[in-house]
């Protein structure tokens, strides 16, 4: 097992590259599975995640050649089991893009589900089975085995997202580019890695329209083929770079960044006092540390994005003032909270709903990672503070982040892992 030990108190300035994003790297990997051809996907981030998701796609018979660090060829006309059941499955979330593909692909699947998860309850999914239902297939749960088959060829159709769903409406779209005839997804969600998705599937040959508006419209095709693709950097990769330097403060230039994607955490952080200049590919943040409060409410894209939620409550710890920050798309995502008052932060919960007293300084303390993004924000809170924070459960934090010390350290900061004896850290599936 390995943990962080950060020393807080430094400036961070330099420059730090983001990597290609998580969330649309997980859903294009299985989308190579509708593909007849090798699928080049450059921009692939280096991340535990996706080591999981290629070896689950090579298990099941997928040619997978790396061609460097950042991309692969992924050929997947091999590939003829139905069936992912084995226990990497339940170890991230995403693989649940494995029903959607499967389904599109052969007309049926059984997938193992992913099981329980630190935040959000139950993490449900019935509008994904609500999608795959109205296309005509059937679906059952049992036994931790989610299994879906249809009788006939899928058909295109319209259906109503109860919820705005990032995983419901990709899994829909899997299900829906090889289908007969046209699938609308109404109250889709049209966060940029949905987009990044459908660019991916229509450069394969598929007929995908108005992803990242909230109507999605599908045109079945017969078949797609192989080509090239660079997946897009990675929103909440950036945002955690841009909040780290908020509270440490300093000048850091976010490099290979589409600025647009980050408007919401660029205006949030702009009202918090902090300079942030969009360039064409990157945006520079500059922070004195002093921090304005402010309130937050996370929504569905383009909302303020829930992934950002932790590491901004983190940054308000330290503001002037007090701070209200309203979850409004997982129900319990604030079990980093009694972490980070170890080190001096004033938060109360009620729900769905953090009041942050900001406080003049944290202090380090050792904490331990529930999820990635609760890591990402104890990482923050170690760079902020005073004295040392040593971060255990850094296996989640290396789920979403590529080369977090390497990057971190490239602009001041002190921060190393160490590897110390095994112990019970239970990895849940999150992201
Ligand atoms: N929901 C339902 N029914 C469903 C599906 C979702 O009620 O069938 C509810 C959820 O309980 C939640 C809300 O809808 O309250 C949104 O869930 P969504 O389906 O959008 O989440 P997800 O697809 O499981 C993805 C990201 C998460 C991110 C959420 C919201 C991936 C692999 N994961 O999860 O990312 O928090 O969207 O933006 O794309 C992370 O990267 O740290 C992470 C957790």
């Amino acid at each position: 097992m390995t943990r962080y030990i950060i020393k807080g108190g430094n400036p961070l300035n330099g420059e730090i590259t983001i990597s290609g994003a998580k969330n649309a790297a997980v859903a294009i990997i299985p989308a190579t599975l509708l593909c007849d051809g090798p699928c080049r996907i450059e921009n692939i981030p280096q991340i535990s995640d996706v080591t999981m998701f290629l070896d689950i796609l090579s298990r099941m018979g997928a040619n997978i050649r790396t061609i460097n660090k950042h991309t692969m060829e992924i050929d997947c006309s091999g590939v003829n089991r139905k069936e992912a059941t084995f226990d990497a499955m339940r170890r991230i979330r995403a693989s649940y893009y494995m029903l959607g593909a499967m389904l599109g692909k052969f007309g049926k699947a059984t997938v193992a589900m992913p099981g329980g998860c630190n935040f959000g309850g139950d993490r449900p999914i019935d509008q994904h089975i609500k999608g795959f239902t109205a296309m005509g297939a059937k679906v059952e749960v049992k036994n931790g085995l989610v299994l879906a088959e249809a009788a006939e060829k899928l058909h295109g159709t319209k259906v109503y997202m109860d919820v705005v769903s990032v995983g419901a409406t990709i899994n829909v779209m899997l299900a829906a580019v090889l289908a007969e005839g046209t699938m609308v997804i109404e109250n889709a969600a049209r966060e940029p890695h949905i987009v990044d998705l459908a660019n991916f599937l229509n450069a394969m040959g598929a007929d995908v329209r108005g992803a990242g508006t909230d109507v999605i419209k599908i045109r079945g095709v017969k078949s797609l083929h192989g080509g090239a693709y660079s997946i897009i950097p990675d929103q909440i990769e950036a945002g955690t770079y841009m909040a780290a330097v908020a509270g440490a403060g300093g000048n850091v230039v976010i490099k290979n960044v589409i600025p647009k994607h980050l408007d919401c955490i660029s205006v949030k952080l702009r009202e918090m006092g902090v300079t942030v200049e969009d360039g064409e590919d990157f945006v520079r943040v500059i922070s004195d540390g002093k921090i304005t409060r402010t309130n937050i409410k996370t929504k569905p894209y383009p909302g303020f994005p829930t992934d950002m939620q932790p590491q901004l409550s983190v940054v308000l710890c330290l503001s002037d003032g007090t701070s209200v920050v309203t979850e409004g798309v997982w129900d319990n995502r604030y079990k980093y909270v009694d972490e980070i008052r170890k080190m001096g932060a004033k938060i109360q919960v009620d729900g769905r709903v953090a009041v942050i007293e900001g406080v003049e300084a944290l202090t380090g303390a050792p904490v331990k990672a529930c999820d990635l993004r609760a890591g990402a924000a104890m990482v923050i809170a170690g760079l902020c503070a005073n004295g040392i924070t040593e971060i255990e459960g850094v296996g989640y934090i290396e789920r979403g982040y590529e080369n977090l010390i390497e990057k971190l350290s490239d602009v001041g900061a002190e921060i190393f892992s160490e590897d110390i004896p095994d112990e019970s850290v239970e990895q849940l599936n999150i992201g």
